[in-house]
């Protein structure tokens, strides 16, 4: 199956994502996740990235397809995979279709997690992450066990570096304006598109996912 998780930053799709891949045993794609493990790195495309992550903004369409186009490349991808925040405008869209003409695949769901946007702020302020296995907890609303560690492998929670109020408004822009607006009409007229209450817990959101792609 090959599947696309839209939503605004803060709406769950890394956390839906954990859940779903496990279940369809498919690999999970974050370009998000991608581009912190090369800023980790220091590798070229980490040192351009961060220069708009840092700021709440959009990475380049050519930086991100890259790595998109890489990944989808492994053999662990013949069975289908999960994109987590991508694409992410327009033109994005438009590459992958190309990608994966070229791969004659094609994509299954374009699932929308809907949350209201008051919501997102406190979710991404709460968000911790494990630094050695990144998992994702929140203080509040998904708190580890103790304080401050990883209940999978005991490692060490941190706060993403965007995960402040002055970047979130800077992603929410970006999200309505470049991913929203142009995606949902794009895969409406595909009839790709699947919607899904984000507003739930987290386990009943994997519910309606899981029952949406068992449909
Ligand atoms: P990325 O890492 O993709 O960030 P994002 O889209 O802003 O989304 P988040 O990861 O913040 O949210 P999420 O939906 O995954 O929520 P989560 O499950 O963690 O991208 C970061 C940056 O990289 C971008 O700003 C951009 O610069 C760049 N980038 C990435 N992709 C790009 C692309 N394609 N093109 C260009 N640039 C790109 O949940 C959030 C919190 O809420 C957690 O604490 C969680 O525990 C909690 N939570 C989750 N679900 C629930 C629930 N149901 N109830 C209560 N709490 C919940
Ligand atoms: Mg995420």
């Amino acid at each position: 199956m090959n599947i696309i998780f839209m939503g605004p930053p803060g709406a769950g799709k890394g956390t839906q994502a954990a859940v779903i891949v496990k279940e369809l045993g498919i690999p999970h794609i974050s370009t998000g996740d991608a581009f912190r493990l090369a800023i980790k790195q220091e590798t070229p495309i980490g040192v351009k990235a961060k220069e708009f992550i840092d700021q709440g903004l959009l990475v380049p369409d050519d930086v991100t397809n890259g790595i998109v186009e890489e990944r989808l490349a492994q053999p662990d991808c013949k069975k289908g995979f999960l994109l987590d925040g991508f694409p992410r405008t327009l033109a994005q869209a438009e590459a992958l279709d190309k990608m994966l003409a070229a791969m004659e695949r094609k994509l299954d769901h374009v699932i929308n997690l809907k949350v209201d946007l008051n919501k997102l702020l406190v979710r991404i302020t709460g968000r911790r992450i494990c630094k050695t296995c990144g998992a994702t907890y929140h203080i509040e609303f998904n708190p580890p066990k103790q304080e401050g560690v990883c209940d999978i492998d005991g490692g060490e929670l941190y706060q993403r570096a965007d995960d402040n109020e002055e970047s979130v408004g800077t992603r929410l822009n970006e999200y309505h304006t470049k991913t929203e607006a142009p995606l949902i009409a794009y895969y409406g007229d595909q009839k790709l598109l699947r919607e899904i209450d984000g507003d739930q817990s987290i386990d009943a959101v994997s519910k309606d996912i899981v029952s949406l792609l068992r449909g």
